[in-house]
């Protein structure tokens, strides 16, 4: 299967989009082509800053790399360097109608809370089905969040497909079930816009004081306590083991226990669990050459297949004269 994801470098990663997409981007890599890419032309949305912008871009490939994505295995790129997307974007452009964009999320989101939308954001629906549909790609591991966007995708697939004859792959949006909407620290979707993350390579100090902040309902410490309605154990079970977790289930059920406990333990577990990204980023950090290859490289073997789908669809719709 051919395998495609985006990620945003709109900041830095956090464990939803670790555990709701990178991890499966990871897994995939190893049985499937897998293309992977850092949407700075949809960042450029919100981050308007160059410097922050180039070094958002650097850290998003050097993390990527570091939580284990293997440049032998699956491609990864920055979107910009295939221009061949923004062209088929037009494409798909022509063929969008204005109702479906005015229904999707992202805008409509940033409509309610009064604030001022370009057609940037507008539009970013479409910049994300060429995304998709620039690689043929079958499937594409994501978080709950961007379903939305894959459905677009696939109706505006499926309408050009319709008018012009077969012409694109329809995808599938891919979900890991326990990590669609990994949970932030007050208990809403993590999210960057919400303030509520918790960080892959935030300092550890920094993530244990997050955790410690975090409020929970209070229990007299001898009652029960139900693991799935809790939303610190919510975040234990994406980085303990599994006697780690079978222990602080039965805890839950059993009560006589206090939330520090539970606080601490989710602090260690997480610290365990990226130890070893972090110091495979220490190593990448001091390797720059090495990163800048493997966008090129990557950009490279994108743009190839980028341009022979593009130049499919535009046979397909009289953009070709010969
Ligand atoms: P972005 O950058 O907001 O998020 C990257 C990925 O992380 C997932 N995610 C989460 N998953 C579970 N729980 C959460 N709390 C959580 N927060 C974020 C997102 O679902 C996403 O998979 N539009 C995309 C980027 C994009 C793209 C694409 C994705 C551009 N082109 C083509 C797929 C295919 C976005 O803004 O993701």
């Amino acid at each position: 299967m051919r395998v495609l994801s985006g990620i945003q470098p709109t900041g830095r990663f956090h464990w939803g989009n670790y555990f709701g997409a990178i991890r499966q981007y990871i897994d995939l890599q190893h049985e499937h082509d897998g293309y992977y890419f850092i949407a700075n032309l949809h960042a450029l949305t919100t981050v308007r800053d160059k410097a922050m912008l180039q070094s958002l871009t650097r850290d998003a490939a050097i993390d990527l790399l570091a939580l284990g994505l293997d440049p032998n295995k699956a491609t990864l790129f920055v979107q910009s360097d295939v221009p061949e997307v923004s062209e088929l974007c037009w494409i798909l452009m022509t063929g969008t109608p204005m109702g479906l964009l005015e229904r999707c999320h992202a805008f409509k989101d940033k409509q309610a809370r009064g604030l001022a939308a370009d057609a940037g954001l507008f539009t970013y629906p479409v910049l994300m089905a060429a995304d998709i549909l620039a690689y043929d790609a079958n499937w594409v591991p994501v978080g709950q969040d961007q379903v939305q966007h894959i459905e677009v995708c696939r109706d505006l697939a499926g309408s050009f497909n319709h008018q012009y004859g077969k012409a694109f792959v329809l995808p599938e949006a891919r979900l890991l079930g326990n990590a669609a909407k990994v949970p932030g620290l007050d208990g809403e979707k993590m999210s960057k816009s919400y303030n509520n993350t918790l960080g892959i390579f935030e300092d550890a100090k920094a993530v244990r004081k997050k955790i410690m902040r975090i409020t929970t309902d209070s229990r007299p410490m001898e009652e029960p306590a139900d693991p799935d309605k809790d939303n610190l154990f919510q975040l234990y079970r994406l980085v303990a083991t599994t006697e780690e977790l079978a222990a602080m289930d039965a805890l839950y059920r059993r009560g006589g226990f206090g939330d520090g406990e539970v606080k601490k333990a989710l602090a260690d577990a997480a610290e365990r669990y990226f130890e070893s990204a972090r110091q495979r980023r220490a190593e990448l950090e001091n390797n720059p050459a090495h990163v800048t290859e493997v966008l090129l490289a990557g950009a490279a073997k994108a743009r190839a297949t980028a341009t022979t789908v593009l130049n499919r669809v535009k046979q397909a719709c009289g953009l070709r004269t010969f």
